[in-house]
């Protein structure tokens, strides 16, 4: 392996060239190169200059995650900064592709800046429940200005180099290879005596109203705490001097660091990308993907088309008729009209998307040449049957066929073909090409190569896909069914949806569950629980309170009442007062006095229902390990990203209270709580659910 950060001299000037691929982060042998690099060059009377650069696609991605959590290792990178800083010798980082992190904070440290015009910079820590912990909360605002920084740290977003150059943060923009660039930069400083320049150095960016900003950037973050403390830091920056504002920033760092949100964050950055990679997918080579097929051009069939449209893909969309397919075309249209307006795409791409990519056709024969096809057509296990039948009579022999279906059995819709290989579960949420999740459902006799497919189908989509064994409702429907069914049993004991909505949105949930079942339509929990009620087991309690609504046509907001009554055209609610006097009525028919319910009581059974769930999941290996059950509920579910996923929260409450408390629920309710397996042997045996993460890592 080569070194870690190279040394060469060139006249007057030593290169510091960061080769630790593949993103270039600062692990302890990065930092102590750079350090150990500094100190030579410093010792050569004959160098007057440093250019630092980084090998490969990126001058410097940021701290080494995989070291957070790991006793720390000299040197540290906030010393590391300010050593570059302090030297006598004119510093100057050459940058290219990303900058983040830890790597713009080293950038900072330099004395001169220069960069190539498509090279990014940010401060991403925000993203990792941290703030920029190596001066950056200090260095960056004394350039841009408090409110600036600010936005920069709290937004996490990369800014490109144009940009970056008019706030002051880099010097100069020039194309070329990033060493000989910073060199001849390095040469022209030296001659012209440009003097060294310490950011440090500079005063502190203007006072301004902390307290509103602080309240501004807390509103935003949805219980996140760093948002907050990067305020604070800055305030530092502003108030004291440098050095005070760098113990400031330390101690803040060190806080979030050591917060459930930092390490909740980190198992959500490495997981995501963890997740699409399959052990037994090594090796195997995906099928061609250029033209795909879709079946029905209803919500999810054109959300489906629309995803691949923008991912440069040809599509073939199959209606009953031509009303229904100029139905799809406008629903088509309209969402690529949204990417139109958000400039995701030009007025020329949205010409060619809708005429030459998209054909919208009635006769399946316009699926010969197609290489996949999904289908998404009504939730009825007959037209599956029949549409797969007629698929398998069109579709060239190779090509795939993959359901959305969101409940139904893919073995048996498998079943329905000559070609059962071939056939797959691919279940998009809605609106599919928003929503990050794919679920990639395996059925017994699906061919590797075809799961593969749908992995590179996924990663061309810009999706998390996660793989997922067959059974109702796969990873997350399923255990939505059972989290949402402890909801509604609070509500038959006393607690009212709208205090369930709230404590869970305070808990850190994009919505509520009743404000989602209204987004969803109330009519497909009401179609489920019939479907359900022939096999429904005596013991289980269903509330049927919200079925009178939908029997008088209320199906939330696609009909303007549920839960809550919506104004026409506003998502903005206000809770429906038919609902306190439906359930009154059934809590009488079921002789059940109410009770109070604390907002911690909520989010523990809540939260205990779906951690039970998804252990079961895993158990029966559904789900390949936890940590695919916690990315499922983050990318598909609104799951808090700083609480990492249900799995991860249960690990961070202790996995013995967790089980605690769901045998304390069963004292009640014998037949809903039913501890899993796989929690109790955990919990016997010491373990917890990240040590099954580990040993299923790749
Ligand atoms: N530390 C350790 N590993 C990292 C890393 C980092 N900072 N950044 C990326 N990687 C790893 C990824 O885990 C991935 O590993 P696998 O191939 O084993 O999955 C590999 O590098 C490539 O990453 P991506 O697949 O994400 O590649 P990409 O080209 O899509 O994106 C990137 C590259 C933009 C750098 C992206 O990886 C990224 O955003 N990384 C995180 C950057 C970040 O958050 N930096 C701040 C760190 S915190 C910090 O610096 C704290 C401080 O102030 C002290
Ligand atoms: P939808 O009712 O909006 O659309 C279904 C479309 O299929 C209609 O436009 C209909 O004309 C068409 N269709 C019916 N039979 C057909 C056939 N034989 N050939 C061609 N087209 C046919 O339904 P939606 O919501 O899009 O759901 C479709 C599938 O996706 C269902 O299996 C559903 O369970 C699943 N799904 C739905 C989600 C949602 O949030 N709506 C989320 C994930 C999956």
């Amino acid at each position: 392996m080569s070194d870690p950060v190279s040394f060469t001299v060139h006249g007057p000037v030593v290169v510091l060239r960061i080769q630790n691929p593949p993103v270039n982060a600062l692990s302890q042998a990065v930092r102590q190169g750079l350090a150990v690099g500094m100190d030579r060059a410093e010792a050569d009377a004959a160098i007057k200059a440093v250019v630092i650069v980084g090998d490969g696609r990126a001058f410097i991605a940021g701290a080494d995650i995989t070291e957070f959590g790991k006793p720390p290792m000299e040197p540290n990178l906030p010393d590391l900064c300010t050593r570059i800083e302090a030297s006598p010798l004119l510093v100057i980082a050459s940058m290219h592709g990303v900058s983040l992190g830890g790597g713009l904070e080293v950038a900072l440290g330099a004395h001169y800046r220069i960069a190539q015009p498509d090279a990014k910079i940010g401060l991403p820590e925000v993203h990792l429940g941290l703030l920029p912990g190596a001066g950056g909360t200090q260095r960056l605002p004394r350039l841009t200005g408090a409110a600036k920084a600010i936005e920069i740290m709290t937004t996490g977003g990369q800014i490109n180099a144009a940009a970056a150059i008019e706030m002051g943060v880099i010097d100069k923009i020039e194309a070329g290879d990033p060493q000989e660039v910073g060199l001849a930069y390095a040469m022209d400083l030296i001659s012209s005596g440009a003097p060294r320049r310490a950011i440090s150095e500079l005063a502190g960016p203007e006072a301004m109203d902390w307290d509103a900003a602080y309240q501004g950037a807390v509103s935003k973050s949805r219980g996140q705490i760093s948002h907050g403390a990067i305020v604070r830091a800055v305030q530092a920056a502003s108030e004291q001097p440098f050095a005070e504002g760098m113990k400031r920033e330390r101690a803040l760092f060190m806080e979030l660091l050591t917060s459930d949100q930092s390490k909740g964050m980190i198992h959500a950055f490495f997981n995501e990308r963890a997740v699409s990679n399959l052990p037994e997918l090594k090796g195997v080579r995906p099928r061609q993907l250029n033209a795909i097929g879709v079946i029905g051009g209803g919500t999810m069939g054109a959300g489906i088309a629309t995803a691949a449209l923008l991912a440069q893909m040809q599509v073939v969309l199959i209606e009953t008729g031509e009303e229904q397919a100029s139905a799809a075309r406008s629903r088509i249209e309209g969402n690529l009209q949204g990417a139109l307006k958000r400039g995701k795409i030009t007025q020329e791409k949205f010409d060619v998307l809708t005429t030459v990519a998209l054909t919208v056709a009635t006769h399946y024969d316009t699926l010969r040449d197609v290489d996949l096809v999904i289908e998404a057509v009504f939730e009825n296990m007959d037209v599956k049957k029949e549409v797969f039948g007629k698929l398998d009579a069109v579709c060239k022999a190779g090509a795939i066929l993959a359901t959305n279906t969101s409940y139904l059995d893919v073995d048996e819709i498998a079943a329905a073909t000559s070609r059962p290989a071939d056939v797959i579960g691919l279940h998009f949420f809605s609106p599919a090409h928003v929503m990050k999740l794919l679920e990639i459902v395996v059925a017994d006799k699906t061919a590797s190569d075809v799961v593969a497919t749908g992995f590179a189908l996924g990663k061309a989509l810009g999706k998390i896909s996660v793989r997922a064994g067959v059974c109702d409702g796969f990873i997350g429907n399923r255990i939505l069914a059972v989290y949402r069914t402890a909801a509604d049993h609070m509500v038959l004991d006393g607690a009212t949806p709208y205090q369930i909505d709230k404590a869970l949105t305070d808990f850190g949930f994009a919505m509520g569950p009743f404000a989602v079942a209204d987004l969803a339509g109330l009519d497909i929990g009401w179609m489920t629980r019939k479907r359900k009620a022939p096999d429904r087991h005596p013991d289980e309690r269903v509330p049927t309170y919200i079925d009178k609504l939908c029997e008088q046509g209320h199906f939330g907001q696609k009909t303007g009442e549920g839960y809550y009554v919506y104004e026409k055209g506003q998502r903005a609610s206000m809770p429906n007062p038919k609902i306190p006097v439906l359930i009154a009525a059934e809590q009488e028919k079921l002789k059940i006095t109410p009770r109070e319910f604390s907002d911690e009581e909520i989010v523990s059974r809540y939260m205990c229902a779906m951690v039970n769930e998804s252990a079961k999941v895993v158990e029966e290996g559904i789900a390949r390990r936890p940590a695919d059950v916690d990315m499922v509920l983050l990318f598909g579910y609104g799951f808090p990203r700083y609480r990492g996923g249900p799995l991860k929260w249960a690990d961070l409450q202790g996995l013995d209270t967790v089980l605690a408390d769901i045998e304390r629920f069963a004292a009640e309710d014998a037949w809903f709580w039913q501890p899993s397996t796989l929690l109790k042997t955990l919990v016997a045996d010491g373990r917890n659910f990240d040590d099954l993460n580990r040993a299923g890592a790749k």
